[in-house]
């Protein structure tokens, strides 16, 4: 029996899609990954053992060799920068990282302020366009700030555009486009190279049909 590969995935919207293209890669994922709050799923018959953890946490278990390798989104490695390996774009999960705010309005001459989920890729934003801003960081319901005042701009993810649209926020500059990545750990990665590499190949083979949205 060959060496477990533990997997971390991103609960919430990549999950499905991540588990679609494990499955067209033709791994036997069983039912549970379709309807169940289990944080760790074995999948004994293919040596694999999954984690399920909060998005932003994947490149943190990845780095930490917890996990050998996850599942991320481009947006959540950018924000962290954590010491791991980029072996494949998974092509799922498009979105892009925008900047936002209510329509037709300025930003502060003084002390502007800016609310985001992503402080590091906000505040390394604005920092190379000669902005000086104050980031806020919030956990979620980032459309919230510029709504009631605490904010002049967000910074999120923006997918269907639908959560600008309904709040009445408007776009006013696109960061940069986002797609699910595979990682790895380092060192996990040099120890179970062929195992690894394998993953990656029988990914590889199914990305592009997967991509509809691409
Ligand atoms: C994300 C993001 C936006 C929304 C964009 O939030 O932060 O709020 O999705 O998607 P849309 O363009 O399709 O409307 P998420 O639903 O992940 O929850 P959060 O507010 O807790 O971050």
């Amino acid at each position: 029996m060959s060496e477990i590969i533990t997997i971390a995935m991103p609960k919430g919207r990549i999950f499905n899609e991540a588990v679609e293209l494990l499955r067209k890669a033709d791994y036997r994922l069983p039912p549970e990954f379709d309807d169940s709050r289990k944080l760790i799923i074995d999948v004994e018959e293919e040596a694999l053992r999954f984690i399920l953890a909060k998005p932003m946490d994947v490149p943190t278990y990845v780095e930490h060799g917890v996990a050998d390798i996850g599942i991320a989104g481009k947006d959540v490695m950018l924000e962290e920068e954590r010491d791991v390996y980029e072996l494949l774009d998974l092509k799922i999960s498009h979105c892009y990282l925008a900047v936002a705010g209510l329509p037709n309005s300025k930003m502060s001459d003084i002390a502007p302020k800016v609310a985001t989920k992503y402080p590091n890729v906000a505040s390394s934003y604005f920092r190379e366009k000669g902005e000086q801003v104050e980031i806020i960081k919030l956990n979620g319901s980032i459309e919230l700030a510029p709504l009631i005042g605490l904010a002049d701009r967000i910074v999120d993810i923006v997918s269907t555009g639908r959560t600008l649209k309904e709040n009445g926020l408007v776009e006013y500059e696109q960061i940069i486009n986002i797609s699910s990545r595979l990682i790895a750990n380092p060192v996990s990665y040099r120890m179970n190279d062929s195992r690894i590499n394998e993953l990656v190949k029988r990914l590889s083979n199914v990305v592009d049909l997967v991509d509809v949205k691409g």
